[in-house]
């Protein structure tokens, strides 16, 4: 579908203030159709796209208020707390597309065991649990599964619920002291996000791509919120797609609509591409971060119009999304210290971005004085594109090197591997 066929010139809202919303404000900016941009309460990056506005994002009347405000014939929202908070079903209740699913529908990711349920229910492959309330329950799931130890916390965690380990000890305090964990069996392989739009009942997935969890080179240390990725995957058997809308995104959005919560708006299937095929290893309910990084820079089709098209129902009118011939890779800056207790105020200088590199803002602020500087353990993730990964990663790390962030880290082996 053309933007001329829908004819709508979009005002468009991205709720947030991180890398991923810098990212969609970008790519939604560079579609044709939308007419403005703003931001809430977006972040130094996003002043160059549109307007920020300072909000609440967990409060869903003031998310509301300012969607009317400004005009806004839709509201994209970018994170999982406000979805979780309800702020998509006031956008609704107000008149206005949304694109996020509802707050019952989003405890596809705020809360694993609901998760979980969901997915046995549908028949989607994954690994097996059990929800464990006590200390006896988890010995007796860590006894049934065996090390390594997955053990999660049932709520939202912004990335730090989840831990992986073969220390028996530690998968028990992990697990002490909340109500309710989910124990899984280890999934092996590697890791694959899906994202895929849907109006609830049809849906299109953009292309894959892999994203780095652990602070450290080598997959060392402590998961994080994602220090970097890349998109295509080129180690990915062709046809893995296909058989994932078919296998776990078809069923799981039809018991979805039976349980009368029908999910709409992004649907995150992270995978591990297991010997026995690909199994889910969590759903999120919104763009992944910094995955989108690396994605958007290769969509072709316009993104405002697509996400307009989900949120209205409409997605049956919009053909595969097309992507760029080219590859992608991201690698985050994080602040010292991340992602224990990075440490903010860091002083940043910025070379200028160009057609090969560009940096989007992920935890940024000016000071007093107007310099840019750190505020948040994610704080800027630098993307290239180019003819080949190889090629999209020289780039990055090019870049990287002319930034001046002394107080900055990354991984330095981003797509290494693949390459
Ligand atoms: P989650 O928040 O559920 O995505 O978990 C965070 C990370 O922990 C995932 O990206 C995986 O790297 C790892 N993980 C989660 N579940 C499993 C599992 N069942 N087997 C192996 N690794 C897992
Ligand atoms: N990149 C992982 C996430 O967004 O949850």
């Amino acid at each position: 579908m053309s933007a001329a066929q829908t004819g709508i010139p979009l005002t468009v809202l991205v709720i947030g203030s991180g890398g991923r919303e810098h990212a969609l404000a970008l790519a939604i900016s560079h579609d044709p159709t939308v007419a403005a941009v703003h931001i809430a309460p977006g972040n130094p990056g996003t002043t160059a796209i549109g307007t920020n506005h300072p909000v609440d994002i967990c409060d869903p009347d003031a998310v509301a208020a300012l969607a009317i405000q400004i005009g806004a014939n839709l509201v994209v929202v970018g994170p999982e707390a406000p979805l979780v908070a309800g702020v998509a079903d006031a956008v609704r209740a107000a008149g206005i597309a949304c694109f996020g699913p509802s707050a019952a529908a989003a405890q596809l990711e705020g809360s694993k065991a609901f998760a979980k349920q969901v997915m046995a229910e549908a028949g989607v492959p994954t690994a097996g649990h059990r929800v464990c309330h006590d200390q006896q329950e988890l010995a007796a799931a860590f006894d049934e599964f065996g090390a390594p130890y997955v053990v999660k916390h049932d709520g939202l965690a912004a990335g730090k619920g989840v831990l992986v380990t073969n220390d028996r000890d530690a998968a028990l305090a992990h697990g002490a002291g909340a109500d309710q964990v989910v124990v899984e069996e280890y999934l092996d392989g590697p890791e694959a996000s899906l994202f895929v739009i849907t109006d609830g009942i049809n849906a299109l997935a953009l292309q894959p791509a892999q994203d780095f969890k652990r602070v450290g080179d080598g997959d060392e240390g402590p998961n994080t919120g994602g220090m970097g990725a890349y998109s295509p995957l080129p180690w990915l058997v062709p046809g893995t797609v296909d058989e994932v809308m078919t296998s776990v995104v078809a069923p799981t959005l039809a018991r979805m609509r039976d349980l009368g919560t029908p999910f709409a708006g992004l649907l995150y299937v992270g995978l591990a591409i297991t010997s026995r095929g690909p199994k889910v290893v969590e759903f999120n309910a919104r763009f992944g971060d910094p995955e989108t990084e690396a994605l958007l820079p290769l969509l072709r089709s316009p993104l405002g119009q697509v996400l307009y098209a989900a949120a209205t129902g409409e997605l049956a009118k919009i053909g595969p999304l097309e992507f760029d011939d080219q590859a992608a890779v991201c690698v985050v800056l994080a602040a010292e210290g991340y992602p224990a207790s990075p440490r903010k105020g860091g002083r940043i200088v910025l070379p200028a971005d160009d057609d090969q590199v560009h940096v989007i803002h992920a935890g940024t602020a000016f000071d007093e004085n107007g310099h840019l500087i750190a505020n948040g353990g994610r704080v800027l993730v630098v993307v290239g594109t180019g003819p080949r990964l190889a090629d999209a990663r020289t780039a990055v790390y090019g870049r990287i090197a002319e930034i001046d962030f002394p107080d900055g880290f990354c991984r330095s082996d981003i797509a290494a591997q693949v390459i």
